[in-house]
This record gives C-alpha cells, sequence and structure tokens, in this order.
C-alpha cells in the first residue's frame, strides 16, 4: 500500500492535504475539528497585529454556478483578514498544538510596510508554537489600500526586503504565499526564495468582478449599492494555478533545489491533487472546497490520491513529484516536433510502398520462372 506521509522542509505531514487560510482555519474550534477530520496540516485564517483597523462588509461572496444553476464552480469574496484579537489567536495556537501535537499548524501573517511590525508578529506567534509560517503577500482585495497583501506581492524589490526581516527573526519553516495577479509568477517567487524563504505557496486568489445584476444595474457582490474587484477561487481557477505552480516548480528545480511548493487554487479531488503534484507540488491547500464540501472531504481527497498510486505503481509522493514538468516545451518546439513526425511518417509510407512494389515485382518474377 502507497503512503501518503511526507516531510516537507523538515515537518512531518501525515498526508500532503493542508486547509489554506480563510473561514475554513477561522478559528481554534474550527482548526481542531479539522485536525479531527484527518488534514495533514492547517493554515489558519491571517492575522496582524492590530485587528482593529480589519473592517468586514456583507455580502462579501459571489458565486458562478455551472450553466446558471446547480454546482458552484467560481466563488469571489471581498472578505478581509481575520477581524479577531491578535492576543486571542496565540492563546488558540497553543491549545490547538496541544491538541493535536502531531498536526501541522501554520501562521498565516500580514503586516504594513514596518520591520519592528514584522519582526513582533513572527516572534510572538512562534513563541506561541505554530510549526511554520506563511506569509500572505497576496490577498487582492482591501488589504492593497494600505499597501498590505497583493500590493507587496507585485513588487519583488520589497518582498525580498520584507521576506530578508522574517527570516532574519524565524527559526521555523517560512513559506510566501504568491498573488497571480502579476505577469510572471516566477519573479516575486524568486525575490522571496533569495532572501531564504524556505517555500512558496500558490496561487491566492484572482482579482476579479462577478458579474452585474440587470435588474438593479450594480455590480455584484453589491455592498449599500456599489462594489470593488474581488478574490476568485474555485475549481474555475484550477487550470491558472496548475499554470503557476507549474512555473514555480521550475524555477525551484532549477535555481532553489531544496524550496518546496505548496500548491493551491480550485482542489476538490485526489485527482486535482495528483495533477498539481505531477507538476511539482510538495503539498496541496484547499480553501473554497471545505466551504462546499465540509472537513470530512479530506478522506476522499486521500482515497483519490492513493487510488491514482496504485494505479501507477507510485509507493511515496516522492516518486511522482515533477514527473509532468519536463513535457513543457515552447510553441515553436511543438511545431517543430509535429513537421518532424509528419515528415517521418510520409517518409515511412514512400519506403512501405516501394518495397510493396518490390515484392509484386518479386512475386511477378518467380511466377514468369517456374512457367
Ligand atoms: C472567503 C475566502 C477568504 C480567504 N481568506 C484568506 C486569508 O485570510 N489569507 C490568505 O492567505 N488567503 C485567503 N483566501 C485565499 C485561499 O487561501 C486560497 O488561496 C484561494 O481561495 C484559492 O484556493 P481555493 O480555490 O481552494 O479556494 C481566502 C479565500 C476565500 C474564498
Amino acid at each position: 500500500m502507497p503512503t501518503l506521509a511526507t516531510t516537507v522542509n523538515g515537518l512531518k505531514f501525515k498526508n500532503p492535504f493542508i486547509i489554506a487560510s480563510g473561514p475554513p482555519g477561522t478559528n481554534a474550534k474550527v482548526i481542531n475539528r479539522a485536525f479531527k477530520e484527518g488534514w495533514g496540516g492547517v493554515v489558519a485564517k491571517t492575522v496582524s497585529l492590530d485587528c482593529s483597523k480589519v473592517v468586514n462588509v456583507g455580502p462579501r461572496y459571489a458565486k458562478l454556478m455551472a450553466g446558471g444553476g446547480g454546482e458552484v464552480i467560481g466563488w469571489e469574496n471581498i472578505e478581509l483578514i481575520s477581524d479577531r484579537k491578535f492576543e486571542i489567536w496565540l492563546d488558540e495556537y497553543k491549545a490547538i498544538k496541544d491538541a493535536h501535537p502531531e498536526g501541522i499548524l501554520i501562521a498565516s501573517v500580514m503586516e504594513e510596510y514596518n520591520k519592528d511590525a514584522w519582526c513582533e508578529i513572527i516572534e510572538r506567534c512562534q513563541d506561541a508554537g505554530v510549526d511554520a509560517f506563511e506569509l500572505n503577500f497576496s490577498c487582492p482585495h482591501g488589504l492593497p489600500e494600505r499597501k498590505m497583501g497583493s500590493a507587496m506581492g507585485q513588487d519583488p524589490a520589497l518582498l525580498e526586503e520584507v521576506c530578508g526581516w522574517v527570516m532574519g527573526v524565524s527559526k521555523i519553516p517560512v513559506w510566501a504565499k504568491m498573488t497571480p495577479n502579476v505577469t510572471r509568477i516566477e519573479d516575486p517567487s524568486a525575490a522571496s526564495l533569495r532572501a531564504g524563504c524556505h517555500g512558496i505557496s500558490a496561487i491566492n486568489t484572482i482579482l476579479s468582478v462577478m458579474g452585474v445584476n440587470l435588474e438593479t444595474l450594480r455590480p455584484e457582490p453589491t455592498v449599500e449599492g456599489y462594489s470593488t474587484p474581488g478574490g476568485y477561487s474555485s475549481k474555475a481557477i484550477k487550470p491558472i494555478a496548475l499554470r503557476m505552480v507549474m512555473e514555480i516548480a521550475q524555477l525551484v528545480n532549477k535555481e532553489f533545489p531544496d524550496r518546496t511548493v505548496s500548491g493551491i487554487g480550485g482542489i476538490e479531488t485526489g485527482s486535482d491533487a495528483a495533477q498539481f503534484i505531477l507538476l511539482g507540488a510538495h503539498t496541496v491547500q484547499v480553501c473554497t472546497g471545505v466551504m462546499k464540501f465540509g472537513y470530512g472531504m479530506v478522506r476522499d481527497l486521500s482515497d483519490g490520491l492513493l487510488g491514482f498510486m496504485v494505479s501507477k505503481g507510485f509507493k511515496t509522493l516522492d516518486d511522482f513529484r515533477g514527473h509532468s514538468l519536463p513535457y513543457f516545451t515552447t510553441h515553436a518546439e511543438l511545431v517543430r516536433m509535429q513537421t518532424a513526425r509528419k515528415a517521418e511518417e510520409a517518409a515511412a509510407k514512400m519506403v512501405r510502398s516501394d518495397a510493396e512494389w518490390d515484392g509484386d515485382d518479386f512475386v511477378k518474377q518467380s511466377d514468369a520462372l517456374s512457367r
């Protein structure tokens, strides 16, 4: 029987399935539930030192249904980071680790462009006993107005400086979470890795407008008659996430071979997870999937991934991580390979017809001789 257990940056995960930062990791009660259900890790909801600056609005979600009804395939949110007190979070981190020492608890943190604030939040969280950090450089709405989140993630020089501050005080593994709202995901990823981060998480949500209500003529989600672009997640973003994870994994393999990748974006099944791992992910994270299907989905994820491994004869995740990466090339190279293959086929056809002619000729000759 294959195993899903995996060690990533020295952290022992019983499986590669991690709850991504968001509503499913919003307090100790739900995080404990996640560990009880069997998740390998949880990234808690992003925290900052001063929650009084975090003011949420409602409604803050809007959904895209397949074929106009039924299944949710796209999800937009304008939710901010945690609006719960930092001190409460510190007590909860301790309590969660006491209750589930084997569960990998990752604190997601975000601060303004201020070295002291970043050092303080890192030191206080690690003193509370979390296993690792995820630096949220990726929230696309609300926080960028305070130069936080994706405002930092879109500026590689700033990112390298802030990651450097964090690496100066952190004694545990650090992953930097990327925003997909950039042209080249390799640039901010490389900046974080140059600063010493142990891994990259990708992707956060994609900046989006869910739609316009044709009755009221107002954009959605509508708050007091107005809207603001929000973050798009769920199944619909998986192809974009896979492309970005592939690009990050190629960068990691080439320039930072000891670092790791945590794949995020639209993962709902073991087959989805297998695809992210085939493209280089060490772990996979799920947020909207848990909001749709509940914490128990980790059992289906595990069964699905194990089923794939059995069908292909893989014993561990290492056996197939990054297996599909070498099969990407440029479009020009696809044209060259296809033209070469067609030319080879045409040549083979000519050789075959020559051989057939020779064969007929030989039969005719031998018939004539035997007459
Ligand atoms: C409602 C909601 C709230 C989120 N809040 C956070 C957050 O606080 N910090 C963070 O890093 N990502 C946050 N995310 C992003 C997710 O962690 C994840 O990167 C993204 O949703 C893509 O994964 P998914 O398709 O599995 O949801 C949030 C996503 C949603 C849908």
